[in-house]
């Protein structure tokens, strides 16, 4: 599979391909300072839980380009950094890319070091991402029957992620071994995710993808079309409580009510080890105005208010399994119950 251009270090700066425009037009951004990132991630123009990683990621080295030498310039790249840390609060995959920057800043020698140092960890963790996603399109695909329809919900491809996807890249791979039917996406309100962005995706794959209002996706379980629904996560609580876009969690209930397997397809970056179980997740809040109007056109009756919660947290109960780089696991906890079993 080709993968998406979502976003690329090009010398001295980042381009995203901008989410916001698509499908009808597919137009990059350059960001050569924090602040054009900082809005672009606020505003969804690079969104998914990898890709906002990697973007911030990338945005430390920006940091790093525009701060100038001198004493100050450590403290004055982690100002710039805590102003992408603070773009959005729910996809753990931030914090720990973030996180892992701040290791790179405070060894380096001085502001070459850094940069460079930035640039090569950057490109290691993007690297990372393509290989875990392939990964996960392995182990993802190993459990999918011939002649399969898979359900998914948002966007967890090539544009939430390095280029190649989490859930997408299950399908992707499900695909390229003759095993996949077709694909049903959710349109996935309010910004439609799944209309503009998973279904732009599998058609530029060449993959048969039919587009379902939100709420037809408990009949669509219940029809017995589809065999398996696969959908990401922004972040995975150590006992495998699953955050992801909001109405993930009503198609895990209709998916147990229908007897079909719910799986969710996320890589390790996603996993929060911190985080004992989903209540301890924090939950985006949006703006009214993303419910409130379709384009240009007030949908919504004066003087009513909204709720716009981004994700909701899928119980691990719920969930089949958990496909990341490793294989299928039940919860981060067995990753790490895993990992001291075999001494590694
Ligand atoms: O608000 P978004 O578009 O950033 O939300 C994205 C999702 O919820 C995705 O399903 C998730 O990040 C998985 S990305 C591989």
């Amino acid at each position: 599979m080709n993968p998406v251009p979502t976003l690329e270090w090009t010398g001295d700066s980042l381009r995203l391909l901008d989410q916001r425009l698509l499908p009808g037009t597919e137009a990059f951004i350059e960001c050569r300072d924090v602040e054009t990132l900082a809005c672009a991630i606020r505003t969804l123009a690079v969104r998914g839980a990898p890709a906002i990683g990697l973007a911030a990621a990338y945005g430390a080295v920006i940091a790093a380009i525009v701060t100038p030498p001198g004493s100050g310039f450590r403290e004055g790249c982690r100002r710039l950094m805590r102003v992408l840390e603070a773009t959005r609060p729910t996809a753990v995959n931030l914090f720990h890319c973030l996180a892992s920057q701040e290791r790179v800043l405070s060894a380096a020698e001085n502001r070459a070091a850094a940069i460079s140092g930035l640039l090569e960890n950057a490109r290691r963790l993007h690297d990372q991402d393509l290989a875990a996603s392939a990964a996960m399109g392995r182990h993802g695909a190993a459990l999918l029957p011939p002649d399969c329809a898979v359900l998914t919900h948002c966007n967890a491809g090539g544009l939430a992620t390095g280029g190649l996807g989490t859930a997408l890249a299950v399908i992707y791979e499900a695909h390229a071994r003759g095993i996949l039917r077709e694909v049903y996406a959710d349109e996935t309100r309010p910004l439609l995710q799944g209309a503009r962005l998973t279904a732009w995706e599998m058609v530029r794959a060449g993959i048969p993808v039919t587009v379902i209002p939100d709420s037809a996706a408990a009949s669509l379980l219940a029809s017995g079309r589809v065999n398996v629904v696969v959908v990401g996560a922004d972040r995975i609580a150590l006992n495998g409580d699953t955050a992801n876009k909001i109405g993930t969690f009503s198609v895990a209930l209709a998916a147990r009510d229908a007897g079909v397997p719910f799986y969710v397809a996320a890589p390790v970056s996603t996993f929060d080890f911190a985080t004992p179980d989903g209540s301890g997740i924090v939950i985006e809040n949006r703006s009214a105005g993303e419910v409130a109007r379709l384009g240009d056109t007030v949908t919504l009756a004066s003087g009513a208010e909204v709720w716009n919660p981004a994700f909701d947290v899928t119980p691990a109960g719920l969930i089949t399994g958990i496909i990341c780089e490793h294989g299928v696991v039940s919860s981060p906890a067995e990753t790490l119950r895993t990992q001291v079993d075999s001494g590694s």
